[in-house]
């Protein structure tokens, strides 16, 4: 299973749900202008047209930028020589033939792995022998081949488990000449994370993600992964103004794995009237993604970029 937040214990490195004040971006006309550089809809490719590539590999990439998705999605994590590469799990052993983390091998070690054959055996209607010995990423190079091109849109993921990881993103997003608050949104579900970027580089628009689930197995009641809101049908305007203080937006997701609806229009407009974008995760058919641009939301997430592209084509 891809996701099983519930199951991760967070170490979160500070207080989650603390008041943003002080980390406040710096001036309201900074962060309303970083507000209107993403405000159009966006088809945010998740982890790449992952639905048709390997996640995170050339292939899904190049057929991202193929349909025409407004952002790369990538989940950015820490090798043991400290170089950065996008990849999604804490382990290794979904998508290539080795266990373990990613911080426990050099760059070199991992992108000696094959990274792409795993999906041939996964999706045999959309394998391709060319997505066999795909490789891991990294940051840099992806940066190198696309540069200003493209938006980046890039998760500080699992940091309890990549010490170090915020200094060296923003690091390389500057030493790209990337780190402008039009190219890149920084995403992530540890609210400490985003407070680390914005110390580190105030321009880069922040946004909070939020994973809404049963509190128990069953239960009617919704709590937030880390803490850092209420159940949604709780929020109140102070709320969503918290996250407001320093992120331009949440990225939440729509469904709990049993198909429960864990958001509404309500909580859509709410996050809205305070200022913030809201984009939803991961949302793959075309019905839904309908019905969530109907509610108005400011982007989605989706595996399948060019089914969203062809219902909000390109400007
Ligand atoms: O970053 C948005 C969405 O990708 C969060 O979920 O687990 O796919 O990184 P995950
Ligand atoms: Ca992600």
């Amino acid at each position: 299973m891809q996701h099983s937040k519930p199951m991760i214990s967070l170490l979160l490195t500070g207080c989650v749900g603390l008041g943003a004040s002080g980390m406040a971006l710096a001036e309201a006309s900074d962060r309303q202008a970083m507000v209107q550089a993403h405000q159009a809809f966006a088809v945010i490719a998740h982890r790449g047209a992952s639905g048709h590539a390997p996640e995170q590999t050339w292939p899904a990439l190049e057929q991202a930028l193929a349909v025409e998705a407004d952002y790369l999605e990538l989940d950015v994590q820490v090798t043991a020589d400290g170089e950065l590469v996008a990849f999604h799990d804490d382990d290794l052993a979904r998508t290539t033939s080795v266990e373990g983390a990613v911080g426990d091998f050099t760059l070199a070690e991992l992108q000696a792995l094959d990274a792409g054959g795993w999906f041939n055996d996964a999706f045999p209607e959309r394998a391709d022998a060319a997505y066999a010995g795909a490789r891991i990423l990294s940051l840099d190079e992806i940066f190198a081949r696309y540069g200003d091109s493209v938006r980046y849109y890039l998760e500080t993921k699992s940091p309890h488990l990549n010490p170090g990881l915020e200094a060296a993103l923003v690091e390389r997003l500057e030493a790209h000449g990337l780190a402008e608050p039009e190219r890149v949104l920084i995403q992530s579900f540890d609210q400490q994370s985003l407070l680390r970027v914005h110390e580190l580089n105030a321009d880069l628009p922040l946004v909070q993600l939020l994973w809404y689930y049963p509190e128990e197995e069953g239960a009617e009641a919704l709590v937030e992964w880390t803490g850092v809101t209420p159940a949604p049908e709780a929020m109140s305007d102070a709320d969503f103004q918290a996250i407001a203080d320093y992120a331009i937006g949440v990225g939440t997701n729509l469904t709990y794995y049993d198909g429960r609806e864990v958001i509404d229009a309500d909580f859509v407009a709410q996050a809205q009237a305070n200022d913030l974008l809201v984009h939803v995760y991961t949302i793959n058919d075309s019905e839904t993604m309908a019905r969530l641009m109907a509610w108005g939301v400011d982007g989605l997430f989706t595996d399948f970029p060019d089914r969203l592209r062809a219902l909000a084509p390109a400007e």
